[in-house]
């Protein structure tokens, strides 16, 4: 039998890029008061009449109707430190983060770990994400069996680290090469899933766990790699210690074979001219995380000059280093870090890196990221408006990157009405 349901509402996404400074973008497709059509967990139809008495329908009128936002860059564990206060990124690991993660050696803990973290990803908004669980095994197959459970579209793998971390929390170069194809075989293309190899950072891998990093992406390209990279200028000094045959920090991974189209890098703050390059030639994305960069202290991405040298850019919420898993409170922040380099981010440009622009630098352009016929019916019911503050901001707003730009801006998870994935409904305010 098929599974049919139709909504309406303001229909948002994305035919192309848009520009820098462009509120007027062709790129931007805008469906008022459209019907959405989903038949067997994929958009069937969009269209400006109600369909037949054959769908069912939810009425969304006056609501905003988006593609599931895709956090690139993430940790699940990690709800259980955000908003630590007090310390840069190696003290933060060290005194937070590094704690909180060796936790994750019980499968049970794991297991219900997973399910709050992806539960509160989707009561966020966001219906699919590239994910660092923790050293061990166990937890990466607790996220994935959770985001299976829920149809979601995941990225993940188990973090590789074989020293600086302290003890139950580092592996050794063969054990977690036997665990990563032990995952990989299990997970990687099964249901939505795929395998990410996931190198911490430079720091906690020695040369031959990176070199094995490097072996596994190169015997099979649709695999992705996640790690950090030019994060924190106290961690970049650390690495040019640690690797100093190396030209740069980025220059670590391409020399080890971790740099490539589906390389999804977290922060890139501290990179030079040489390195955005290596970034256009590989096709590797930047994962830029201004929530985490800002609370951290970390610096402050230079997004348009990544861009201007051809790298692509999306947007991550870093939380536990970030300090929300809402998209809306990563593009506002943004939209700041910008701001303090005279730039400015148009709602337009925020929206397609969260959305289209996510899923075509991880190469799932042809499934998720745009209302399209065809694609999965991954998307989101959103409030205009939560609270009286911003209902009379809509009020007032003229023209529809005014309105969008402030509802971004003032927004928030509050806002979420339903998160679809794969067709069903996963979350319900
Ligand atoms: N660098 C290495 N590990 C981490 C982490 O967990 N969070 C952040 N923000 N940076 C890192
Ligand atoms: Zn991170």
């Amino acid at each position: 039998m098929t599974k049919r349901i139709a909504l309406r509402g303001d229909l948002l996404d994305f035919t192309a890029e848009p520009d820098w400074g462009v509120t007027e973008s062709p790129a931007v497709r805008f469906r008022p008061d459209h019907w959405l059509l989903i038949e067997d967990g994929r958009i069937a139809a969009v269209q400006a009449e109600a369909p037949g008495d054959d769908w069912p329908r939810e009425d969304h009128a006056g609501r905003l109707i988006l593609p599931g936002f895709i956090d690139t860059h993430v940790h699940s564990p990690q709800l259980d430190v955000i908003g630590s206060y007090g310390s840069e990124l190696l003290d933060w690991l060290n005194t937070y983060t590094f704690p909180a993660e060796r936790r994750y050696a019980d499968p049970e803990l794991a297991a219900s770990g997973a399910a709050l973290f992806l539960a509160a990803l989707l009561a966020h908004g966001t219906t699919a994400a590239v994910v660092f669980p923790t050293v061990h095994k166990v937890s990466a197959d607790a996220l994935f069996a959770g985001a299976a459970e829920r149809g979601m579209r995941l990225i993940a793998g188990k973090v590789l680290m074989d020293r600086h971390a302290p003890d139950g929390l580092r592996d050794d170069v063969v054990q977690a090469e036997a665990d990563c194809r032990e995952l990989i075989a299990r997970w990687h293309g099964r249901d939505r899933l795929a395998y990410a190899v996931t190198v911490r950072f430079a720091p906690t891998s020695t040369p031959a766990q990176l070199a094995m990093a490097g072996r596994l992406c190169a015997e099979d390209p649709t695999l992705y790699l996640q790690t950090h990279v030019a994060e924190n200028r106290d961690e970049v000094r650390w690495v040019r210690e640690l690797f100093p045959e190396a030209r740069s920090y980025l220059d670590v991974y391409a020399r080890a074979g971790l740099l490539h189209a589906r390389s999804v890098l977290a922060h890139g703050i501290w990179l030079d001219d040489a390195d955005r390059a290596a970034l256009r030639e590989s096709g590797a994305q930047i994962a830029h995380s201004p929530s985490s960069n800002l609370f951290l202290g970390s610096g402050l991405f230079d997004w348009r000059a990544a861009e201007a040298a051809g790298a692509a850019v999306t947007l991550a919420s870093d939380v536990g280093g970030g300090t929300s898993l809402s998209m809306l409170r990563t593009m506002a922040d943004a939209y700041k870090v910008q701001a303090m380099a005279h730039q400015r981010l148009t709602a337009w440009k925020a929206l397609h890196a969260s959305t289209r622009g996510a899923a075509q630098a991880l190469s799932l352009g042809h499934e998720i990221g745009s209302l399209e016929p065809g694609h999965a019916a991954d998307l989101c019911v959103w409030d205009w408006a939560a609270g009286p503050v911003a209902q009379q901001r809509m009020a007032v707003a003229r023209g529809l990157h005014e309105k969008v730009f402030a509802w971004l801006t003032l927004g928030d998870e509050r806002c979420l009405v339903t998160s679809i994935v794969n067709g069903a409904v996963r979350y319900q305010r």
